[in-house]
């Protein structure tokens, strides 16, 4: 594992070798199985989903959730319980998205009148850095749901980042990478000594930092609702902090809650904006699909006004679009872990207890078996006339976009509406071109990750009436 990295290359590498559709790595002393099968996947987190419903501990994760305080990457027990049905129940039903809604829209105005100003700018030759834009708005969408706010600091006229948010948004990032990455010491305990690869180090760095701009304010917060100088719910930390338990005491405590605005933070942010920057790189090289999509939000929406949330059912391109880029080019190689609560047969297989399951978004997405001409961008293989309405979720797991069973995303909802959002506003209110002197955009992935090597840089020209670019 050491000699081979990045591990994931490795792994998929041999399993194609190997011809398998599963495989048993054994890491140290642990058990990876690796599925890149549609049909098994669906046996692990399906049929056998109350045995694999765990998640490993390992070195960031420990650190990340603060002693596994949280929900997405806590081992399956009453800690995990109590907080799955805070999200199902709490935070993403529907009635709370819908109670959101303004905050969601607020942001999708300021990121259009951001990319507006960019356009405008003289210094940026009407360039504008596309992976920047989704990242920031999908992290400014979670702050505001979260914080009630975009700018920690005095923020920017124009609707971007400013500092603060700058490295709030780098740094979520380095914690996403850092996640289930691997790291040596997961597989041999006493290399967490060392800290050989550098992980532990950027996770608590990158911890500090997160800190730094939530805690003060969760703590802020706390000491309001106490001395009753706020009393009515504004967003999801209220919310958080309201919650009581039988005994009509706070649910929550003051720990629980700083480690869950983080997890938070961390889980609207990577997903939606890697899909929209891939889908727009694999539109501009193929200009056919571009022009079908930016048709199909000019018909559903006319050029009188903004898309919005209300479009979205209507959007079924677009949302085809979205699911080709789950499919092509996930964020992740592999779904998070799960673990085997017990020695458990799945399909014809032994799997001894304690083994991590990790399903391969990259090799499920892609298996030639179950997908035609697999490498090639293709939305319409999404389109069934059949269904009406297309969705981005995908229980079968011929792909993964949000996973199924126990430990499938609570935040279908949010997720779908943030991306789909994102995308089709950028289609409708822009004209997007490669750069002078682009002929292709480079899709090669990060050596270490697989985000795009290099970050998506496009032409964008306002096509809408001014006015509706301004907040
Ligand atoms: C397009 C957007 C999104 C996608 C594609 C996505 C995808 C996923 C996937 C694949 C999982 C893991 C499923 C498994 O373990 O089998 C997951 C879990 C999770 N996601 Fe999302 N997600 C998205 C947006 C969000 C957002 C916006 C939030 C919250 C702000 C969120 C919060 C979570 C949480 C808390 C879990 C862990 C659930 C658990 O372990 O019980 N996700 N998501």
């Amino acid at each position: 594992m050491l000699a081979n990295k990045p591990v994931f290359t490795w792994i998929h590498n041999l399993m194609k070798k190997m011809n398998t559709e599963i495989a048993c790595i054994r890491l140290g002393n642990v058990n990876i199985i690796s599925v890149t099968c549609p049909t098994i996947a669906c046996e692990f987190l399906r049929k056998h989903d109350a045995d694999f419903a765990s998640r490993p501990l390992t070195m960031a994760t420990g650190i990340i959730s603060s002693g596994y305080v949280t929900i997405a990457i806590v081992p399956f027990g009453e800690q995990w319980k109590k907080m799955r049905r805070i999200f199902v129940n709490d935070l993403f039903s529907p009635l709370r998205h819908q109670w959101l809604q303004d905050k969601r829209k607020e942001e999708a105005d300021n990121i259009m009148f951001y990319v507006y100003n960019k356009c405008k700018n003289v210094n940026d030759d009407g360039l504008v850095n596309v992976r920047n834009v989704a990242q920031h708005y999908c992290c400014n969408v979670t702050r505001k749901l979260i914080f009630n706010t975009r700018y920690f600091g005095k923020g920017r006229e124009d609707g971007g980042p400013g500092l603060e948010e700058e490295e709030h948004v780098n740094i979520s990032f380095v914690l996403l990478k850092h996640v289930y990455a691997f790291s040596a010491s997961d597989y041999i305990p006493w290399l967490g000594l060392l800290d050989l690869d550098g992980h532990k180090s950027k996770v608590k760095n990158g911890m500090k930092i997160m800190k730094k701009y939530h805690d003060p304010i969760v703590e802020d917060r706390i000491k309001q609702w106490k001395v009753g100088s706020k009393s009515v719910q504004g967003d999801l930390l209220d919310v958080l902090i309201s919650l009581k338990d039988v005994n009509n005491d706070p649910m929550l405590t003051p720990k629980e809650i700083k480690a869950l605005t983080i997890e938070l933070m961390l889980g609207g942010a990577d997903n939606p904006s890697n899909a929209v920057e891939c889908a727009l790189a694999e539109m501009i090289n193929h200009p056919e699909i571009l022009q079908r999509a930016t048709e199909e939000v000019d018909n559903v929406v006319g050029k009188a006004r903004l898309v919005q949330e209300s479009d979205v059912s209507n959007l079924n391109y677009t949302k085809a679009s979205v699911r080709e880029a789950f499919r092509l080019h996930p964020v992740v190689p592999f779904n998070p872990p799960h673990v085997s609560a017990k020695d458990t047969v799945v399909g014809n297989y032994f799997i001894p207890k304690g083994s991590h399951v990790m399903l391969s978004r990259q090799g499920l997405g892609q298996n030639p078996r179950v997908w035609n001409e697999p490498h090639k961008f293709n939305p319409e293989r999404h389109m069934k006339n059949d269904e009406p309405m297309i969705a981005l979720s995908e229980p079968d797991l011929k792909l993964i976009s949000f996973g199924t069973g126990r430990r499938g995303c609570p935040a279908v909802t949010l997720g779908t509406t943030m991306t789909v959002m994102l995308l089709a506003r950028m289609l409708h209110a822009f004209t997007w071109s490669a750069p002078p002197n682009v002929s292709t955009i480079n899709l090669a992935k990060s050596e270490n990750g697989v985000l795009l090597k290099d970050p998506l840089v496009l032409l964008a020209k306002p096509r809408l009436a001014a006015q509706l670019y301004y907040r």
